[in-house]
């Protein structure tokens, strides 16, 4: 087993490499234990020492140099490294023979099979575990792929750009493909193997019309088409809203079944996780549905940020990767529902980005240093980056911002940019000040004060930095309402920020007055919360329920429903008997509101998580008393909207062939209802849907809330789900996630048990992360006082470490919420982590095990 000595990674340590790759030629004779890979790169002195290239676990067989082969004492080679001593000072032909064992490919990166079909993944640095090369985004290079294999002429070889030839003679199959896009090594892939394809075209906005082939498993294509759906309504999007058009003949998506992340944005070759691919509305969700919608687009849009213009080093991951959200956010915007899609992105933000932001493992969304780079693929890379672009376009708006877009695309297509190069394309009025929300972690915090005196209104806004950090320009949609409609903003004097048109901008301090007033107005702050940051405002139950009943922006008012229901949950974990009434009638008013998207209403009935209220709480938690609190408020809401909810309940149900937003829609506001009545006791109507249901979304949403109130009947209905679904192994991990975040007391010891199920592999990540991950997010069986939860999921990390350490890794970060628990609980984590720490060899654990466990 190998063992990773990684070194820190500095930013200010970026140089060039002393050599150009303009052009590999890659030839694959593929096999399960010994493919042959012969790697000819042309390179070009641009400076002059040796030519040091990467590698991982490399076997070297046969070293050339412009097509003789080479002396041994040219150069030095191992595993991970080969250097030619004194290349020449002209061009030259570097030729490179190694063998791989795709079969022997645990961790997933590099060449690899998976279900028998070979693949690769290549980002961040896996092609250095095919060959030896400048493995970094700076180096761009044209390739030419040339693979071989045995087979009978059914199976596809893939690899980027277009087909050039394809051949089939003697038992062997041949393909020659040539990428005239340069690219960096991470961009490149392979597919080979059995599989079925679905296949369509897409005419682009000049007229080029393109093949479109999405392959999955054989059997399996009726389940691929809403994917290429999905597929063609990006590659449109892309044009009307970015002006950017698709550039090679082709565009192949490969859906593999064992993969470390969601999906990879490979030039003309997308390789994607197959949940995020699969789908029929007998076994996925329509969660899945709007996943895969998301995933796909977010991949192809990948094409022009990330791929035609790609990041000078892996400092600058936000570059491509926040960008490339905020576009497939907007993207879903425009699909759906810009509003419902706002308050899902926040609630992603606040559950995954802001805990990170505050816990050991906070990082900046441009790092100035990394020890592994593949911990950095982070809710603050991709979503707090996403956030960044947002508040661009906040303060300069559309117009600008398409205007600023077009002009990164002309000035960078074609390069390995930075951050500093994007921002520069756009008219901010302070973009030093600017940039310090790329440089500096944690989340600022905006103070709300309000003041209303004879008829004169003050409402003032402080920033807070985060600790260490500074001031930095946050962009505030406000807006004031009164029982007449909305105070006009030009009656309000505004002391200290900057107007823009729609916003202000907070740097110190914001005092907004308005006069001869005769009432005190609302202010409704952070309008589509326009900026990434903690709001601080005094409780204020009457005010939230104006909030609730008058505010016209989707964010705000549900918002002021979080606001209540945490603050509820609050009372309730602190002893307080609980009193929801005002509440209740609120969201009874809302919830049968049809002037209301069904999705926001659902949205709005969805009792904040557990998690949340641990986070408001903040210190020495106690996970019992958090779900005491959380069943109670559940409980006594479900009671006292009973009849609401029960008439919710009774709408129609959709087709379910039915996958629209719409449709989607209205089976979230219906199973909102039937969960809350099950909170209530009343899980009758789950019970039957469980087994009536004719959709995933609807048979799912009532397990869950049998399974989630521990209702009579929940182990037989989940055991006849997990038996009726043998087969499907996207469904069983729907299963096994389910299982593993029961509330109960048997939580750890059914999770210990379904270890042991023939089904359970730690070799398909997807598996580890539906059992093992959830578990990690059931509060109180993973914060077990015995600490025998942190030792499952360390086990877990401890076995992975040897064989997928990026799955581990990501296993453990798990971790840093146990800070906001009690003592005894904080000193079983450590300890636990002390002895991953001591075990483990890859750089991946290490990295995280050694931040978590620093002292300070
Ligand atoms: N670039 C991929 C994305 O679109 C992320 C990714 C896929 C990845 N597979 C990976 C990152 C493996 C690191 C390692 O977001
Ligand atoms: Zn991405």
């Amino acid at each position: 087993m190998r063992t990773d000595t990684g070194q820190t990674v500095y930013l200010q340590d970026y140089a060039p490499t002393p050599y150009r790759a303009p052009h590999t030629s890659l030839m694959f004779a593929l096999h399960p234990t010994r493919t042959v890979v012969r790697a000819t790169t042309l390179y070009e002195p641009v400076g002059t020492g040796p030519l040091e290239l990467a590698g991982d676990g490399l076997e070297l067989v046969a070293v050339e140099l412009d097509g003789e082969a080479l002396d041994e004492s040219a150069y030095e080679a191992g595993p991970d490294r080969f250097v030619l001593k004194a290349p020449p000072e002209w061009p030259f032909a570097l030729t490179l023979v190694t063998v791989v064992s795709p079969d022997d490919n645990t961790e997933l990166m590099g060449l690899y099979r998976s279900n028998g079909v070979y693949c690769t993944q290549c980002e961040a640095e896996g092609y250095r575990r095919i060959t030896y090369a400048y493995d970094r985004p700076d180096v761009l290079t044209v390739y030419d792929v040339f693979i071989v294999a045995d087979g009978d002429g059914e199976q596809v070889l893939l690899s980027n750009g277009n087909l050039v030839e394809r051949a089939v003679k003697d038992g062997r199959l041949s393909a020659h493909w040539h990428d005239p896009f340069p690219k960096p090594t991470y961009l490149f892939a392979l597919v080979a193997g059995d599989l079925g394809a679905v296949t369509d075209t897409f005419t682009t906005m000049s007229g080029r019309k393109v093949e479109l082939n999405i392959y999955v498993e054989r059997g399996k294509e009726p389940r691929a088409t809403y994917a290429m759906d999905a597929l063609k309504r990006s590659m449109a999007w892309d044009e009307t809203r970015f002006g950017r058009e698709y550039d090679l003949d082709i565009f192949n998506i490969v859906a593999v079944s064992d993969f470390n992340m969601g999906a990879m944005e490979n030039k003309g070759l997308n390789v994607f996780n197959d949940r995020y691919v699969l789908a029929d509305p007998a076994v996925a969700t329509d969660q899945d549905y709007s996943g895969i919608e998301t995933v796909i687009a977010h991949e192809y849009f990948h094409n022009w940020t990330g791929n035609r213009i790609t990041c000078r080093d892996w400092f600058q991951l936000c570059l491509k990767e926040g960008l490339t959200v905020f576009r497939d956010q907007e993207f879903t915007s425009d699909e759906r529902s810009r509003g419902v899609k706002r308050i899902a992105d926040v609630r992603r933000l606040r559950a995954a980005q802001f805990p990170e932001d505050a816990s050991p493992l906070r990082h900046c969304v441009r790092p100035s240093k990394y020890d592994e780079i593949s911990n950095l693929y982070t809710a603050t890379v991709y979503d707090k980056g996403a956030e960044l672009i947002r508040m661009i376009h906040t303060m300069i708006g559309e117009a600008a911002f398409r205007a600023g877009m077009d002009d990164y695309f002309a000035r960078f297509d074609g390069t390995a940019a930075t951050v500093e190069d994007f921002v520069s394309c756009f008219p901010l009025a302070d973009p030093g000040a600017f940039m310090r929300w790329y440089e500096e972690p944690g989340t600022p915090t905006v103070k709300v004060d309000e003041r209303y005196e004879n008829g004169r209104y003050t409402l003032e806004l402080t920033q807070v930095p985060a600790e260490g950090a500074s001031i930095k320009p946050i962009p505030v949609r406000l807006a004031l309402l009164s029982d007449t409609g909305a105070v006009d903003p030009a009656k309000a004097t505004v002391h200290g920020g900057e107007i823009g048109p729609g916003h202000i901008v907070l740097k110190d301090r914001v005092k907004v007055t308005v006069d001869r007033l005769n009432a005190a107005p609302i202010a409704s702050v952070m309008r589509g919360f326009s900026a990434p940051v903690t709001i601080e405002r005094t409780a204020d139950e009457a005010r939230d329920l104006t909030l609730i009943a008058k505010d016209d922006d989707p964010f705000t008012v549900w918002d002021a429903v979080q606001r209540l229901a945490v603050g509820a949950m609050r009372a309730r974990y602190d002893g307080a008997p609980g009193d929801e009434s005002a509440l209740a009638a609120a969201l009874a008013t809302l919830a049968a509101n049809d002037g209301h998207e069904p999705t926001f209403r659902a949205l709005a009935l969805i009792v904040p998580t557990r998690q949340t209220l641990i986070e408001a709480i903040g210190s020495d938690v106690d996970p019992d008393k958090v779900n005491a609190a959380h069943q109670g408020f559940s409980a006594a809401l479900g009671a006292k909207m009973q009849d609401v909810l029960a008439r919710l309940y009774s709408a129609p149900v959709p087709p379910a062939d039915d996958v629209s937003a719409e449709a989607a829609g209205h089976r979230a506001l219906r199973n909102a209802a039937m969960h809350l009545l099950a909170a209530a006791g009343e899980t009758d109507r789950a019970a039957t849907q469980a087994t009536s249901a004719t959709t995933m979304t609807d048979r799912l949403a009532a397990l869950g809330a049998l399974a989630f109130t521990d209702a009579p009947g929940a182990d037989d209905a989940l055991a006849a789900f997990a038996a009726a679904n043998e087969h499907e192994p996207l469904v069983l991990d729907k299963y096994f996630a389910m299982e593993a975040m029961r509330p109960d007391d048997g939580a750890l010891e059914r999770v210990r048990g379904l270890m042991e199920h023939p089904k359970f592999s730690l070799k398909t990540p997807n598996r580890v992360r539906s059992l093992i991950g959830a578990f990690a997010q059931n509060v109180a069986a993973f914060h077990r006082a015995d600490g025998e939860g942190y030792r499952l999921v360390a086990d877990v990390a401890k076995a992975l470490d040897k064989s997928n350490p990026q799955v581990a890794a990501r296993l453990l970060t798990s971790f840093s919420d146990v800070r906001r628990f009690d003592s005894p609980r904080r000193e079983a984590a450590a300890d636990v982590l002390a002895d991953v720490l001591q075990t483990a060899t890859s750089s991946d654990v290490v990295d995280i095990a050694r931040r978590l466990t620093a002292k300070g």
